[in-house]
């Protein structure tokens, strides 16, 4: 988590938790829908999200390490799934035909008018034996020699001759994937169901780094074993985590500095107490002028004019210390949007240095550091603006919002009431020491809290919206509706937030299953703020449990574009790679979409 999991992203774990809680009520929901299949998404997507609720994660990694274990048992051997396991028909044939004499030259030559149909089959047959023979004996070339002379004197293309000489090619040293994607693609023209096929062609497309490949044959294993094999759905989960975080850094770099959606940009600003701009020196300079244009574009949420006359300002250079010191801190929070830490740290370094009782700048490195997961770093900096500043009542704000992180409740409330006291007036502050009792589950204190917030901050939303949340937690369904009704009067006087209706919407949704309802609120939220992440993640949901995959997918791709960090990027490209390899299989394997539903249902 990264340090704005400040109150906004209450509502962003709950979009992400929102598959896993209805995990069953989504795919049933996905199995009643007919016409295309997705039974799986949720299931693979909750199970690799890097977004979800931790646990999965650590599932996953004892899936590695199991097998990683069970590869050593395999005492070198990359495909135990050899050819003697398909040795279904007869056993070998105690024929003392010599194979020999059919050199390849001979094979090459045998026609139906050389050889009838039966003899050349019984000669394919032999070489297959041969073949096995020497592939349990791990002899990987001489048997794939065997499988080529069954191939050639087969009169019938024989599915079990190229996906056997596929699993030779795995085993060779090195190995030879390209032509274990060619066999196997030989064999599932035969026979598009055949399973060890499909799997091993996955695993050479994953060796070959070919991950949408790899994801879609896997997939379709997954579905065709009817999820008894615990190893495919394992591989999907590792083929879905490596392309996205893959993909996700590849995106970031060419994406090249942005800054984050504004409302993010506003809950980071929001975070900090407001507090009187500087004044500006007798005979100011170009730059004190430019940095005052720059807080004053602030103020309008113009974020993008704030940040080039910020630039500017600092460019042109700054005439006064406490000015200077408000500029780099300005110039440094930008560059944390932006995604720079290291030239954060610095100018707000710079910052504290020029004013050392400037303590909002230590808050904010701390808040780099945190983005770093590294939060001791964190701690210091905050026990460092104490000694600056101890009376300075967001360094206690932040400190408890670090601690709400970790789910240390207790010491985050602690810091919060400490906050309060040195100055009540911060909204926050007051709805997360609530939602800190609520997490340490002090229920009672809890509401009571709430209800005091909401009492004293009339004109504001976001005490309602959270007091909502916690309602909606506890289903009470009509009362939480009511407070997001409430919030949502507010907020049409200037609309800024749209969590209200966001929450509305999941809220319609839960209590009865009423998608058009919550789809009109999360249409209405994204008509007044088009970035709004947890609108976008919330239709994508909606979208699945109709089964309307494309449009899923389409939700899928718009969140991937207003994800900020790799987290949340690798995230939303996961549920878009799952959805797509899954309107695939249904594409390719029509026959076993609806089997694909029972599967589902029976989940
Ligand atoms: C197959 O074996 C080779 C060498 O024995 C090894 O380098 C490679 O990583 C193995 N591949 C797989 C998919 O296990
Ligand atoms: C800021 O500029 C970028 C392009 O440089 C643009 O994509 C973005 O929408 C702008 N943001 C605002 C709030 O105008
Ligand atoms: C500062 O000004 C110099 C030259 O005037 C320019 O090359 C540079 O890009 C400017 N830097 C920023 C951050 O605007
Ligand atoms: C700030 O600068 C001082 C030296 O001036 C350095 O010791 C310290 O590590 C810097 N802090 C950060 C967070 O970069
Ligand atoms: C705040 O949190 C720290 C732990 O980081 C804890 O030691 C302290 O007691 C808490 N309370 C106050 C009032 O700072």
């Amino acid at each position: 988590a990264s340090s704005r999991s400040s109150v906004a992203t209450t509502l962003v774990d709950r979009v992400q938790t929102l598959v896993s809680e209805n995990k069953k009520a989504i795919l049933i929901g996905t199995a009643a829908a007919a016409a295309i299949a997705v039974g799986g998404v949720a299931y693979y997507a909750s199970t690799s999200s890097s977004r979800g609720t931790g646990s999965p994660t650590t599932d996953l990694e004892k899936g590695e390490k199991k097998d990683r274990k069970s590869k050593k048992k395999k005492k070198g051997v990359n495909d135990t799934d050899g050819p003697i396991l398909e040795e279904r028909k007869a056993k070998v044939e105690n024929d003392e035909d010599d194979l020999s004499k059919y050199s390849p030259e001979v094979v090459a030559a045998l026609t139906e008018e050389v050889s009838p149909t039966n003899e050349r089959s019984r000669i394919a047959g032999l070489f297959k034996a041969k073949g096995n023979a020497a592939y349990k004996a791990r002899d990987y070339a001489a048997a794939a020699k065997l499988y080529s002379s069954a191939i050639e004197s087969s009169p019938t293309a024989e599915p079990v001759f190229y996906s056997n000489r596929a699993a030779c090619y795995m085993n060779m040293v090195p190995p030879q994937y390209e032509l274990v994607v060619q066999d196997c693609n030989e064999a599932i023209k035969l026979d598009s169901s055949y399973v060890k096929a499909l799997n091993r062609r996955a695993m050479a497309f994953e060796a070959l780094e070919q991950y949408s490949e790899a994801l879609r044959d896997y997939t379709a294993t997954t579905v065709l074993e009817k999820f008894a094999n615990q190893a495919t759905p394992r591989a999907v989960d590792r083929v879905l985590k490596t392309m996205s975080t893959k993909n996700a850094q590849e995106i970031l770099k060419n994406r090249g500095p942005r800054l984050p959606p504004a409302t993010f940009i506003s809950a980071y600003f929001a975070a900090f107490r407001q507090r009187d701009l500087p004044v500006l020196p007798e005979n100011p300079s170009e730059g004190d002028q430019k940095l005052m244009e720059s807080f004053k574009a602030l103020e309008e949420h113009d974020y993008n004019r704030s940040l080039e006359l910020i630039n500017d300002a600092l460019n042109q250079s700054v005439s006064w210390d406490v000015g200077k010191s408000e500029a780099l801190n300005l110039r440094g929070t930008y560059k944390f949007l932006l995604g720079d830490v290291e030239g954060a740290k610095n100018d707000l370094n710079e910052s504290i240095k020029l004013v050392p009782s400037f303590t909002q700048s230590l808050v904010k490195i701390a808040s780099v550091y945190m983005e770093q997961g590294e939060p001791d770093k964190a701690f210091d900096c905050f026990e460092e603006a104490i000694q600056h500043n101890r009376e300075d009542p967001d360094i206690y704000y932040h400190r408890g919002q670090v601690l709400f992180i970790m789910n240390n409740f207790d010491d985050a409330a602690k810091n919060y009431t400490k906050s309060t006291e040195l100055d009540d007036d911060f909204v926050f502050t007051h709805i997360q020491l609530a939602v800190a009792q609520y997490k340490a589950g002090n229920v009672a204190n809890a509401m009571a809290q709430f209800r005091r917030t909401m009492k004293a901050f009339p004109q504001r939303s976001e005490p309602l919206n959270y007091y909502g949340e916690l309602l909606l937690d506890q289903q009470r369904y009509q009362d939480a509706i009511e407070k997001f009704d409430k919030a949502i009067e507010i907020e049409k006087l200037n609309p800024q937030n749209v969590l209200a209706l966001v929450n509305k919407g999941l809220t319609l949704f839960q209590m009865d299953q009423n998608i058009g309802a919550a789809e009109r609120c999360c249409h209405e939220a994204l008509r007044i703020d088009p970035e709004c992440e947890a609108a976008v993640a919330t239709l994508a949901q909606l979208s699945l449990q109709q089964g309307l995959v494309d449009a899923a997918v389409k939700y899928f791709e718009r969140s991937a574009e207003l994800a900020r960090t790799e987290q949340e990027l690798a995230g939303a490209l996961t549920y878009q790679y799952a959805t797509n390899a899954q309107i695939e299989f249904a594409k390719n394997y029509p026959q076993l979409a609806s089997q694909m539903n029972a599967m589902a249902r029976s989940l």
